[in-house]
């Protein structure tokens, strides 16, 4: 049996499908225990999904909001995957503060963790466990903000951490929050949504290479017998 791919024309498409997917698990969820708990991703290919969120009469007043990683710069700076969810989505549709929970980068990258943490553990439990949690991948292979050859890639304890990536991972080194493979491979559902012609090869030694998180850290919790569903363009 192969991992559930979905494939699309261009990011657009896969980007809207990956999101009505998302409000099918989240509605689910709602339906069979009262509320539900989701955590985004950052980038761009999930922006068609936010506006679509934006505009969608949903019950986000049942969904508790984390993000599977956060760039540690200001919550209002441009590379604030919060900032591009509050803009795209969380204004629009009027999403309740007390269910949003960010990653507070005005702490310091640890104190950012530590208390995101907390969070984490005060409104899920002291094991987390996601409805759905959304991620994309880098051509590199990366997910979340765990990289090729970070030890994080393999620590399967712990819930969140932060992380100080560096070039040639990213063009300037940056701390970053990132949850940990242990919530990633608890999630009731994964949805990966990937595009572009830059990340084909790394999709294919995903899928159908070796396991090896250090090297791929995109096969944590997505690959055939996960339940991970991949929306591809
Ligand atoms: C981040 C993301 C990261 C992202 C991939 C894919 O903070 O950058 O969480 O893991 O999902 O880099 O990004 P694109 O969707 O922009 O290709």
């Amino acid at each position: 049996m192969s991992a559930n791919v979905r494939k699309f024309p261009d990011v657009h498409a896969a980007s809207v499908a990956c999101g009505n997917q998302i409000l099918e698990w989240l509605k689910s969820a709602i339906a069979e225990r009262g509320s539900a708990s989701l955590a985004i991703s950052g980038g761009s290919s999930p922006k068609p999904m936010f506006e679509m969120f934006g505009r969608e009469a949903f019950a986000w007043r049942s969904v508790d909001l984390f993000w599977v990683d956060e760039r540690c710069v200001p919550a209002d700076d441009p590379q604030s995957n919060y900032r591009l969810a509050r803009e795209s989505w969380l204004a629009p549709a009027q999403y309740p503060e007390a269910k949003i929970h960010r990653v507070r980068t005005e702490l310091s990258p640890d104190d950012a963790a530590r208390a995101y943490v907390e969070e984490l553990r005060s409104v899920l439990g002291a094991e987390p466990t996601f409805d759905v949690i959304h991620r994309g991948m880098g051509a590199d292979g990366h997910t979340a903000s765990l990289f090729p050859g970070s030890p994080l890639t393999v620590k399967q304890d712990g819930i969140a951490a932060a992380a100080h990536v560096e070039p040639p991972h990213l063009p300037k080194a940056q701390w970053r929050v990132t949850l940990l493979p242990a919530v990633l491979q608890a999630a009731r559902h994964t949805a990966m949504l990937v595009a572009g012609a830059d990340k084909v090869a790394a999709l294919t030694a995903v899928l159908e290479g070796t396991f090896d998180p250090m090297k791929y850290p995109s096969q944590i919790a997505s690959r055939e017998g996960s339940k991970a569903v991949w929306f591809v363009a």
